[in-house]
């Protein structure tokens, strides 16, 4: 089973427990790492080729404006091939209760037709919510596998619920 992990995540401004903080990583980068540390995988950033804000308010305003308006942001090109691989961890913070619009951009560039997705979402409320039933529209035949979703904020104690995910 060849194993690809592929997210988006944004560094920069975000909620924390503690306010409003630079964030050096992203929280989805921060379990995908996880992820990379405990299976046999590559590993695809999905990157947009003009970043949203490190600013949190204006990124708002910037992921709210593409969500409504239908975008599909350009990213940078995927440096795999798809055809390669079994099974995609897909990685994404929850934006506007679905995915940022990035992923739909990634997602609508790819055949993922017959391979098995694992979704995990971080987010700071709302879990995943539109977000599964947005990726099964989007990837009608795929195998939408269990989620794993956790507060950006718990990132980084979450490592043994992401590898009892992984081992489900
Ligand atoms: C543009 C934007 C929209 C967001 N919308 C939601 C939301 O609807 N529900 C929620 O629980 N969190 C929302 N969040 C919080 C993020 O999902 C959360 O901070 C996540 O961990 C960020 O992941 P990242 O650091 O990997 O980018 C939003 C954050 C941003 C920047």
């Amino acid at each position: 089973m060849k194993k690809l992990v592929a997210y988006y995540s944004r560094a920069g401004q975000n909620h924390t427990p503690n306010g409003l903080q630079v964030l050096e990583k992203g929280n989805t980068e921060v379990v995908a790492e996880m992820i990379a540390k405990h299976i046999d995988c590559d590993v695809f950033k999905i990157d947009l080729i003009t970043p949203y804000s490190d600013d949190y308010k204006e990124c708002v305003g910037q992921a709210i404006a593409d969500w409504k308006g239908g975008v599909r942001p350009a990213i940078h090109e995927f440096k795999f091939d798809i055809k390669d691989y079994d099974v995609v961890y897909l990685g994404y913070p929850n934006y506007c209760g679905t995915m940022p619009m990035p992923v739909w951009t990634f997602l609508e560039s790819q055949d993922l037709e017959g391979m098995h997705i694992r979704p995990f979402c971080t987010h700071e409320g709302s879990g995943l919510a539109n977000s599964i039933e947005d990726l099964n529209k989007l990837c009608p035949n795929s195998i939408i596998e269990e989620p794993f979703d956790v507060k950006g904020s718990e990132t980084n104690n979450a490592e043994n619920k992401v590898v009892e995910w992984l081992n489900k």
